[in-house]
């Protein structure tokens, strides 16, 4: 079905309604009331794909076993994924300033130290190389250490994409010094593309997660960025993430949040240090 044809579509309230609370559902995700126009328009893209008629086969046919990997694809196209790179960048200078420093310092001092940190709704993967970037900025061998970046999001197709690392020229001209640098590298045959520099990828792993769901990270986790990600997520939602995280950080991490989000009333397992960023109370 064209998407002429599939913008035509009619959504009726009650199915505007089941499409919000299945988000909410499988990705706590909440989709404001007035957002009709956005659901419209990203859920007749699936229709058309899948070339039903109408929101209302659609909606059902979401609801039969036939439709497990519809749902990832729906969940794909209802998650909002604006990111870029060095995004706040003061947390990145407060990240190389502050804390990083110690964290080398523990590794070069202690042989079976590990550093992990994590990009969690890492979107297009920008925030997850911004943090490699800082970290070979300061440890130039980094590669030789036992630092990683997992970087994880619930949407597949955006994690595809982050983990080839490539990025439209024209984004990597608005890092100051990115050209001149060697964090990218040209894509044969793709003039107006650039790749992430090996070093850079190889410190960053990426991995599709649910933040609802099970983690799979056992050992402690030194900083945490969750940026631009609980915007999306009601109160208690955020509570019990926040509450998550201060479980698997080590003591006295950084959480990084995104500056619209506050910790205020959600959770008091962390001091907040100023601009958008937490330090896990032991
Ligand atoms: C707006 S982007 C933020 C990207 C990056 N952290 C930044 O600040 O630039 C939000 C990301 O959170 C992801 N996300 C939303 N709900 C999620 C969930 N339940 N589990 C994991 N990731 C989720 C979305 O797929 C999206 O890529």
């Amino acid at each position: 079905m064209s998407e002429s044809i599939s913008s035509s579509l009619v959504m009726h309230t009650t199915e505007f309604e089941f499409l919000r609370a299945f988000a909410t559902k499988h990705a706590g995700i909440h989709i404001a009331s007035h957002k009709t126009s956005m659901v419209h328009r990203r859920v007749s893209r699936r229709i058309g794909a899948l070339g039903f008629n109408s929101f209302a086969e659609y909606c059902e046919y979401l609801q039969t076993r036939e439709a497990r990997a519809e749902i990832e694809l729906l969940i794909n196209a209802l998650t909002t994924n604006k990111t870029d790179f060095f995004r706040e960048n003061h947390h990145f200078d407060h990240l190389r300033t502050k804390v990083l420093p110690p964290l080398i310092d523990a590794l070069r001092t202690n042989p079976s130290r590990r550093v992990r940190i994590w990009s969690a709704g890492c979107s297009s993967g920008q925030e997850a190389y911004s943090i490699a970037m800082t970290i070979l900025a300061v440890l130039p061998k980094a590669n030789q250490w036992n630092i990683k970046i997992l970087a994880t999001d619930i949407d597949t197709e955006i994690l595809a994409q982050a983990s080839a690392g490539i990025y439209p020229k024209e984004e990597v001209m608005n890092i100051a010094g990115a050209l001149e640098s060697n964090c990218f590298v040209p894509v044969s045959g793709k003039p107006d593309q650039l790749r992430v520099a090996k070093p850079i990828r190889e410190l960053v792993t990426f991995t599709h997660l649910n933040l609802h769901e099970n983690w799979p990270m056992t050992n402690p986790i030194d900083v945490i960025f969750c940026r631009n990600v609980v915007i999306y997520f009601d109160k208690p939602t955020q509570a019990k993430l926040f509450n998550r995280f201060a479980e698997i950080l080590a003591p006295d991490s950084t959480l990084y949040i995104g500056h619209s989000e506050s910790l205020f009333r959600v959770s008091d397992r962390f001091r907040f240090e100023g601009h958008s960023i937490y330090r896990k109370l032991s």
